[in-house]
Protein backbone atom coordinates (compact mmCIF):
# COMPACT_ATOMS: atom_id res chain seq x y z
CA UNK A 1 0.00 0.00 0.00
CA UNK A 2 1.35 3.75 -0.72
CA UNK A 3 0.18 6.98 0.42
CA UNK A 4 -0.91 5.98 3.70
CA UNK A 5 1.91 8.25 5.89
CA UNK A 6 3.47 11.04 4.56
CA UNK A 7 6.84 12.06 4.97
CA UNK A 8 6.31 15.45 6.73
CA UNK A 9 2.77 17.12 8.08
CA UNK A 10 1.52 18.72 5.38
CA UNK A 11 -2.01 19.40 7.10
CA UNK A 12 -2.32 22.56 7.88
CA UNK A 13 -5.34 22.49 9.56
CA UNK A 14 -3.97 20.06 12.26
CA UNK A 15 -3.95 21.20 15.78
CA UNK A 16 -4.00 24.72 14.61
CA UNK A 17 -5.06 27.06 16.94
CA UNK A 18 -4.53 30.88 15.61
CA UNK A 19 -2.57 33.26 17.82
CA UNK A 20 -2.77 37.22 17.50
CA UNK A 21 -0.36 39.44 19.55
CA UNK A 22 -1.37 42.76 21.16
CA UNK A 23 -0.45 45.64 22.83
CA UNK A 24 -2.29 44.15 25.67
CA UNK A 25 -4.99 41.66 26.92
CA UNK A 26 -7.66 44.23 26.83
CA UNK A 27 -6.58 45.17 22.79
CA UNK A 28 -6.79 41.93 22.01
CA UNK A 29 -9.69 40.88 23.53
CA UNK A 30 -11.42 44.00 22.50
CA UNK A 31 -10.35 42.70 18.81
CA UNK A 32 -12.35 39.40 19.54
CA UNK A 33 -15.36 40.74 21.58
CA UNK A 34 -16.00 43.75 17.96
CA UNK A 35 -14.92 40.94 15.49
CA UNK A 36 -17.67 38.33 16.95
CA UNK A 37 -20.46 39.90 19.06
CA UNK A 38 -21.18 42.94 17.80
CA UNK A 39 -24.55 42.41 18.18
CA UNK A 40 -26.35 44.89 21.29
CA UNK A 41 -27.90 41.46 23.58
CA UNK A 42 -24.56 39.40 23.81
CA UNK A 43 -24.11 39.57 26.72
CA UNK A 44 -20.68 38.59 29.25
CA UNK A 45 -20.70 37.21 32.40
CA UNK A 46 -17.43 37.61 34.57
CA UNK A 47 -16.32 37.12 37.75
CA UNK A 48 -17.22 39.50 40.79
CA UNK A 49 -13.53 40.06 41.36
CA UNK A 50 -12.09 42.92 39.07
CA UNK A 51 -9.95 45.76 40.35
CA UNK A 52 -9.83 49.18 39.15
CA UNK A 53 -6.77 51.79 39.33
CA UNK A 54 -6.57 55.06 37.54
CA UNK A 55 -3.50 54.00 35.58
CA UNK A 56 -4.53 50.57 34.84
CA UNK A 57 -7.97 50.87 34.25
CA UNK A 58 -9.83 47.71 34.76
CA UNK A 59 -8.34 45.12 32.52
CA UNK A 60 -10.59 42.39 31.15
CA UNK A 61 -13.79 44.13 32.19
CA UNK A 62 -12.70 47.39 29.75
CA UNK A 63 -13.24 46.14 26.66
CA UNK A 64 -16.59 44.70 28.01
CA UNK A 65 -17.60 48.16 28.69
CA UNK A 66 -16.09 50.24 26.02
CA UNK A 67 -18.03 47.91 23.53
CA UNK A 68 -21.06 48.36 25.09
CA UNK A 69 -21.71 44.43 25.61
CA UNK A 70 -24.16 44.04 28.49
CA UNK A 71 -22.71 42.26 31.32
CA UNK A 72 -23.14 40.68 34.88
CA UNK A 73 -20.85 38.96 37.36
CA UNK A 74 -20.79 35.76 39.23
CA UNK A 75 -19.91 35.85 42.73
CA UNK A 76 -16.43 33.67 44.02
CA UNK A 77 -15.58 31.43 47.26
CA UNK A 78 -13.40 33.34 49.56
CA UNK A 79 -10.11 31.83 47.61
CA UNK A 80 -10.96 33.48 44.79
CA UNK A 81 -12.29 29.95 43.42
CA UNK A 82 -15.49 30.27 41.15
CA UNK A 83 -19.10 29.83 43.50
CA UNK A 84 -20.53 27.11 41.25
CA UNK A 85 -24.27 27.78 42.53
CA UNK A 86 -24.19 31.35 41.73
CA UNK A 87 -22.83 30.31 38.47
CA UNK A 88 -25.26 28.29 36.99
CA UNK A 89 -27.55 29.90 38.04
CA UNK A 90 -26.58 33.44 36.34
CA UNK A 91 -25.85 31.22 33.22
CA UNK A 92 -29.18 29.82 33.33
CA UNK A 93 -30.88 33.56 32.93
CA UNK A 94 -30.15 33.31 29.48
CA UNK A 95 -28.69 36.29 29.45
CA UNK A 96 -25.19 35.83 28.04
CA UNK A 97 -23.33 34.59 25.24
CA UNK A 98 -19.86 34.87 26.91
CA UNK A 99 -18.42 33.61 29.98
CA UNK A 100 -15.03 34.68 31.77
CA UNK A 101 -13.51 32.72 33.92
CA UNK A 102 -9.49 34.33 35.76
CA UNK A 103 -6.79 32.11 37.21
CA UNK A 104 -6.26 34.39 39.56
CA UNK A 105 -2.40 34.82 40.22
CA UNK A 106 -1.90 32.22 37.88
CA UNK A 107 -3.72 28.95 40.07
CA UNK A 108 -5.33 27.03 37.54
CA UNK A 109 -9.20 27.50 38.25
CA UNK A 110 -10.22 23.74 40.11
CA UNK A 111 -13.77 23.18 38.78
CA UNK A 112 -12.48 24.00 35.06
CA UNK A 113 -14.42 20.88 33.77
CA UNK A 114 -17.00 21.26 35.26
CA UNK A 115 -17.50 24.97 34.27
CA UNK A 116 -16.46 23.81 31.02
CA UNK A 117 -19.54 21.59 30.98
CA UNK A 118 -21.69 24.26 32.16
CA UNK A 119 -20.48 26.31 29.63
CA UNK A 120 -21.58 23.88 26.82
CA UNK A 121 -24.79 22.91 28.38
CA UNK A 122 -25.96 26.97 28.46
CA UNK A 123 -24.30 27.16 24.82
CA UNK A 124 -22.17 29.58 25.82
CA UNK A 125 -18.48 30.55 24.38
CA UNK A 126 -15.94 29.82 27.63
CA UNK A 127 -13.09 32.32 27.71
CA UNK A 128 -9.85 31.41 29.99
CA UNK A 129 -7.90 34.80 31.47
CA UNK A 130 -4.83 33.71 31.53
CA UNK A 131 -3.35 37.26 31.84
CA UNK A 132 -1.69 36.06 35.03
CA UNK A 133 -1.47 32.67 33.90
CA UNK A 134 1.14 32.26 30.50
CA UNK A 135 3.70 29.72 32.34
CA UNK A 136 1.03 27.67 33.92
CA UNK A 137 -0.48 27.58 30.60
CA UNK A 138 2.20 26.87 28.63
CA UNK A 139 3.92 24.55 31.46
CA UNK A 140 1.21 21.35 31.58
CA UNK A 141 -1.62 22.88 33.63
CA UNK A 142 -5.43 22.02 32.58
CA UNK A 143 -5.25 26.16 31.96
CA UNK A 144 -5.81 27.31 29.13
CA UNK A 145 -7.01 23.76 27.73
CA UNK A 146 -11.02 24.41 27.72
CA UNK A 147 -11.60 28.02 26.16
CA UNK A 148 -12.61 28.64 23.33
CA UNK A 149 -10.72 31.37 23.82
CA UNK A 150 -7.58 32.53 25.88
CA UNK A 151 -6.00 35.55 26.84
CA UNK A 152 -2.82 36.68 27.88
CA UNK A 153 -0.87 39.65 29.31
CA UNK A 154 2.63 38.90 28.63
CA UNK A 155 3.77 42.62 29.60
CA UNK A 156 2.90 41.12 33.44
CA UNK A 157 5.25 37.82 32.95
CA UNK A 158 7.86 38.94 31.03
CA UNK A 159 10.06 42.05 31.18
CA UNK A 160 8.21 44.06 28.61
CA UNK A 161 6.42 47.06 28.66
CA UNK A 162 3.75 46.05 26.33
CA UNK A 163 2.13 42.96 25.55
CA UNK A 164 -0.70 40.51 24.99
CA UNK A 165 -1.95 37.99 23.28
CA UNK A 166 -4.99 35.80 22.54
CA UNK A 167 -5.06 32.23 21.05
CA UNK A 168 -8.03 30.65 19.57
CA UNK A 169 -9.46 27.06 20.13
CA UNK A 170 -10.73 27.09 16.57
CA UNK A 171 -10.29 29.09 13.76
CA UNK A 172 -14.05 29.54 13.37
CA UNK A 173 -14.01 32.41 15.90
CA UNK A 174 -11.52 33.61 13.83
CA UNK A 175 -13.50 37.15 11.65
CA UNK A 176 -10.86 39.51 11.14
CA UNK A 177 -9.12 39.78 14.23
CA UNK A 178 -5.59 41.07 13.41
CA UNK A 179 -2.25 41.22 15.49
CA UNK A 180 -0.91 44.88 16.58
CA UNK A 181 2.29 43.82 18.09
CA UNK A 182 3.26 40.24 15.79
CA UNK A 183 7.10 41.24 17.00
CA UNK A 184 6.31 39.62 20.38
CA UNK A 185 6.37 35.86 19.09
CA UNK A 186 9.51 36.36 18.67
CA UNK A 187 10.39 38.37 22.31
CA UNK A 188 8.63 35.65 24.08
CA UNK A 189 10.31 32.97 22.00
CA UNK A 190 13.99 34.46 23.33
CA UNK A 191 13.49 33.79 27.11
CA UNK A 192 13.98 30.64 28.81
CA UNK A 193 10.43 29.84 30.18
CA UNK A 194 11.40 26.27 32.31
CA UNK A 195 13.93 28.46 34.29
CA UNK A 196 11.26 31.59 34.63
CA UNK A 197 8.58 28.80 35.88
CA UNK A 198 11.21 27.41 37.91
CA UNK A 199 12.30 30.65 39.69
CA UNK A 200 8.59 31.80 40.14
CA UNK A 201 8.07 28.35 41.29
CA UNK A 202 10.77 27.88 43.73
CA UNK A 203 10.16 32.01 44.91
CA UNK A 204 6.47 31.37 45.75
CA UNK A 205 7.11 27.71 47.88
CA UNK A 206 10.01 29.14 49.83
CA UNK A 207 7.95 31.96 50.91
CA UNK A 208 4.77 30.24 51.76
CA UNK A 209 7.19 27.80 53.59
CA UNK A 210 8.62 30.68 55.40
CA UNK A 211 4.99 32.62 56.18
CA UNK A 212 3.43 29.24 57.22
CA UNK A 213 6.24 29.10 59.85
CA UNK A 214 5.14 32.72 61.45
CA UNK A 215 3.00 32.67 65.21
CA UNK A 216 0.95 35.16 62.69
CA UNK A 217 -0.26 32.78 60.47
CA UNK A 218 -3.76 32.10 60.32
CA UNK A 219 -4.30 34.94 62.98
CA UNK A 220 -2.94 38.01 61.71
CA UNK A 221 -2.78 36.84 58.03
CA UNK A 222 -4.03 33.76 56.34
CA UNK A 223 -2.86 32.08 52.51
CA UNK A 224 -5.03 32.52 50.33
CA UNK A 225 -2.91 29.67 48.19
CA UNK A 226 -1.52 27.54 50.26
CA UNK A 227 -0.70 24.90 48.20
CA UNK A 228 0.73 25.39 44.60
CA UNK A 229 -0.48 23.10 42.06
CA UNK A 230 2.21 20.62 40.24
CA UNK A 231 2.13 22.60 37.15
CA UNK A 232 1.16 25.86 38.00
CA UNK A 233 3.43 28.63 37.77
CA UNK A 234 2.57 31.91 40.00
CA UNK A 235 2.31 35.38 38.81
CA UNK A 236 2.65 36.05 42.66
CA UNK A 237 1.85 34.68 45.85
CA UNK A 238 -1.40 36.73 47.53
CA UNK A 239 -2.36 36.67 51.45
CA UNK A 240 -5.24 37.90 53.00
CA UNK A 241 -4.48 40.70 55.90
CA UNK A 242 -6.65 40.44 58.87
CA UNK A 243 -7.94 43.89 60.56
CA UNK A 244 -7.65 47.32 58.96
CA UNK A 245 -3.67 47.51 58.78
CA UNK A 246 -3.06 46.49 54.82
CA UNK A 247 -2.61 49.79 53.44
CA UNK A 248 -0.14 50.30 55.94
CA UNK A 249 1.71 47.03 55.56
CA UNK A 250 1.35 48.12 51.51
CA UNK A 251 2.98 50.91 52.04
CA UNK A 252 6.06 49.97 54.51
CA UNK A 253 7.07 46.83 52.77
CA UNK A 254 7.41 49.38 49.63
CA UNK A 255 9.11 52.25 51.64
CA UNK A 256 11.38 48.96 53.09
CA UNK A 257 11.81 48.72 49.02
CA UNK A 258 9.87 45.28 48.65
CA UNK A 259 7.65 45.20 46.04
CA UNK A 260 4.54 44.06 47.20
CA UNK A 261 1.20 44.93 45.43
CA UNK A 262 -2.47 44.32 45.99
CA UNK A 263 -4.49 42.50 43.47
CA UNK A 264 -6.91 44.13 43.83
CA UNK A 265 -7.27 46.89 46.50
CA UNK A 266 -10.33 48.36 44.48
CA UNK A 267 -13.08 46.58 42.89
CA UNK A 268 -14.93 48.12 39.56
CA UNK A 269 -18.10 50.28 41.08
CA UNK A 270 -20.27 47.56 38.83
CA UNK A 271 -19.65 45.12 41.43
CA UNK A 272 -18.85 47.06 44.77
CA UNK A 273 -22.45 46.76 46.24
CA UNK A 274 -23.48 43.31 45.12
CA UNK A 275 -20.43 41.45 46.29
CA UNK A 276 -20.02 42.44 50.18
CA UNK A 277 -17.35 39.50 50.34
CA UNK A 278 -15.47 40.33 47.21
CA UNK A 279 -15.03 43.79 48.47
CA UNK A 280 -13.91 43.09 51.56
CA UNK A 281 -11.46 40.99 50.23
CA UNK A 282 -10.14 43.96 48.37
CA UNK A 283 -9.56 45.65 51.55
CA UNK A 284 -7.24 42.98 53.04
CA UNK A 285 -5.72 41.16 50.35
CA UNK A 286 -2.05 41.66 49.04
CA UNK A 287 0.29 40.19 47.41
CA UNK A 288 4.01 39.10 47.38
CA UNK A 289 6.43 39.02 44.20
CA UNK A 290 7.62 35.90 43.11
CA UNK A 291 8.88 37.37 39.45
CA UNK A 292 11.81 35.89 37.92
CA UNK A 293 13.81 38.85 39.00
CA UNK A 294 13.52 37.99 42.85
CA UNK A 295 16.69 36.31 44.08
CA UNK A 296 16.08 33.25 46.54
CA UNK A 297 18.96 35.10 49.31
CA UNK A 298 16.22 38.03 49.98
CA UNK A 299 13.20 35.84 50.84
CA UNK A 300 14.17 35.82 54.62
CA UNK A 301 14.27 39.48 54.82
CA UNK A 302 11.29 40.29 52.62
CA UNK A 303 9.44 37.72 55.35
CA UNK A 304 11.08 39.44 58.04
CA UNK A 305 9.90 42.99 57.25
CA UNK A 306 6.52 41.64 56.58
CA UNK A 307 6.25 39.99 59.64
CA UNK A 308 7.68 43.08 61.42
CA UNK A 309 5.47 45.74 59.51
CA UNK A 310 2.34 43.35 60.77
CA UNK A 311 3.21 43.45 64.34
CA UNK A 312 3.61 47.16 64.31
C1 LIG B 1 -7.22 39.24 35.43
C2 LIG B 1 -6.79 40.23 34.39
N1 LIG B 1 -7.27 40.11 33.14
C3 LIG B 1 -6.91 40.95 32.15
C4 LIG B 1 -6.05 42.01 32.40
C5 LIG B 1 -5.67 42.91 31.27
O1 LIG B 1 -4.32 42.78 30.94
P1 LIG B 1 -3.61 43.90 30.08
O2 LIG B 1 -3.03 44.91 31.02
O3 LIG B 1 -2.53 43.17 29.32
O4 LIG B 1 -4.64 44.47 29.20
C6 LIG B 1 -5.55 42.19 33.69
C7 LIG B 1 -4.68 43.32 34.01
O5 LIG B 1 -5.08 44.41 34.15
C8 LIG B 1 -5.93 41.28 34.70
O6 LIG B 1 -5.44 41.42 35.97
Amino acid sequence: MHGQISKTASNSDNFFEPAFFYRSAREGMCDFLAQNFAEPHDGVLLPAFIGWSPNEGSGVFDPVKELGNPFGFYNLNPDLTVELQDLERKLASGDFRILVIIHYFGRTEPALLTISALADKYGVLLVEDLAHGFFSAVGGSEAGSFGHVRLFSLHKMFPFTQGGLITYASPSLVKGQKSTMAELAVNILSYNWTSIAERRRSNFVDITERLKSLPECGSKFELLWPELGSSDVPQTLPVRIAGDSRDDVYRRMNEAGFGMVSLYHTLIEQVRNDFDSMTELSRHIINFPVHQDVLPELLDALVRTFQSHLND
